[in-house]
C-alpha cells in the first residue's frame, strides 16, 4: 500500500467553526501569544493560561468534524494514511482517521507539571488551579507552548521521509519545525498544498497548489487519488 502523509493546520478545522491563528480575527489577533501560550505566561499567570485553553476546549466539545476531515478518512480505502497535525483538536480522530500524530499537543489532555509522562484525558472542558496529578503537582494543558521543544518532530520527520504522496492542508507554513517537514519529502514525490492562501514553496518540486477551502477541495482531490491506479 502506498503511504500518504498529510500535514494539517488550523485551516483544516476552520469550517468546523474553530478560529485559525493568523487570519483576520484569528486567535493571535485577539490574544498575545506570550501571555497565553508560553512557559513564562504559565509561571506568571497560570489562571489566565488555563482560561484561554478552557475556552478553546469548551468550544471543541461543541463542534464537529467537517467535509474535509471526512474526505481524508476515505483515503484509507486505498492508502496507508498518516496525518501529522499541528492542531490540538481531535476532529481527525472523531471523523475516523486511524493514524494521527499531534505535533503541538492535545486540548483534551492535561499533564503533570513535574512528570511529563503523566498525561490524563479530560472529559470535561474545565481545567482549574488545584487540579493535580497523582504525584500532587498542578496539571497543565497538554500543549506545546512557544519556546518549548516539539517532542514528536523526529517521529514526524521519519514518517514524512517515507511518503509516496504528501499533502499540506490549511496551514500558513510559518511555524517551525512543522513548516520544515516538507523538506524531508523526496523530490520525486507528488505534493499537494490545499489552502486559499497556498503559495509555491521555495525549493519544492512536484508541488500542486490548490487555492481553495479544505471542505471544497479535499473531496475532489481524494476522488482523484482514489481513482489513480
Ligand atoms: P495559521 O492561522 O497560521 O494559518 C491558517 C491557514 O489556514 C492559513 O494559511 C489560511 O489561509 C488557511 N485557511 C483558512 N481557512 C481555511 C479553509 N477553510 N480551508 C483550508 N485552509 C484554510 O494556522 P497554522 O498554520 O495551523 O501553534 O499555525 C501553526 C501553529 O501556530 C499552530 O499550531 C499554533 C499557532 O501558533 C501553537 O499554538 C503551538
Amino acid at each position: 500500500m502506498k503511504r500518504i502523509v498529510i500535514l494539517t493546520g488550523a485551516g483544516m478545522s476552520a469550517e468546523s467553526g474553530i478560529s485559525t491563528f493568523r487570519d483576520s480575527n484569528g486567535l493571535w489577533q485577539n490574544h498575545r501569544i506570550e501571555e497565553v501560550a508560553s512557559p513564562e505566561a504559565w509561571a506568571l499567570h497560570p489562571e489566565r493560561v488555563l482560561e484561554f485553553y478552557n475556552q478553546r476546549r469548551k468550544q471543541l466539545f461543541e463542534v464537529k468534524p467537517n467535509t474535509g476531515h471526512f474526505a481524508l478518512v476515505r483515503l484509507e480505502k486505498k492508502y496507508n494514511v498518516q496525518i501529522v497535525t499541528q492542531n490540538v483538536d481531535d476532529l481527525h480522530e472523531r471523523a475516523g482517521s486511524s493514524h494521527v500524530l499531534h505535533l503541538h499537543g492535545e486540548l483534551k489532555k492535561a499533564r503533570s507539571t513535574i512528570d511529563p509522562k503523566l498525561i490524563y484525558e479530560l472529559n470535561h472542558w474545565e481545567l482549574k488551579l488545584g487540579d493535580k496529578c497523582e504525584k500532587g503537582s498542578q496539571l497543565r494543558p497538554h500543549i506545546v507552548w512557544f519556546g518549548e521543544a516539539v517532542p514528536m518532530i523526529e517521529k514526524a520527520a521519519e514518517i514524512t521521509k517515507s511518503a509516496d504522496i504528501f499533502m499540506v492542508v490549511g496551514t500558513s507554513m510559518v511555524v517551525y519545525p512543522a513548516a520544515g517537514l516538507i523538506h524531508y519529502v523526496e523530490r520525486k514525490t507528488p505534493k499537494y498544498y490545499v489552502d486559499p492562501k497556498a503559495f509555491t514553496v521555495h525549493g519544492i518540486t512536484n508541488l500542486e497548489v490548490i487555492r481553495e477551502k479544505a471542505g471544497k477541495a479535499l473531496p475532489h482531490l481524494v476522488d482523484r487519488l482514489l481513482n489513480n491506479s
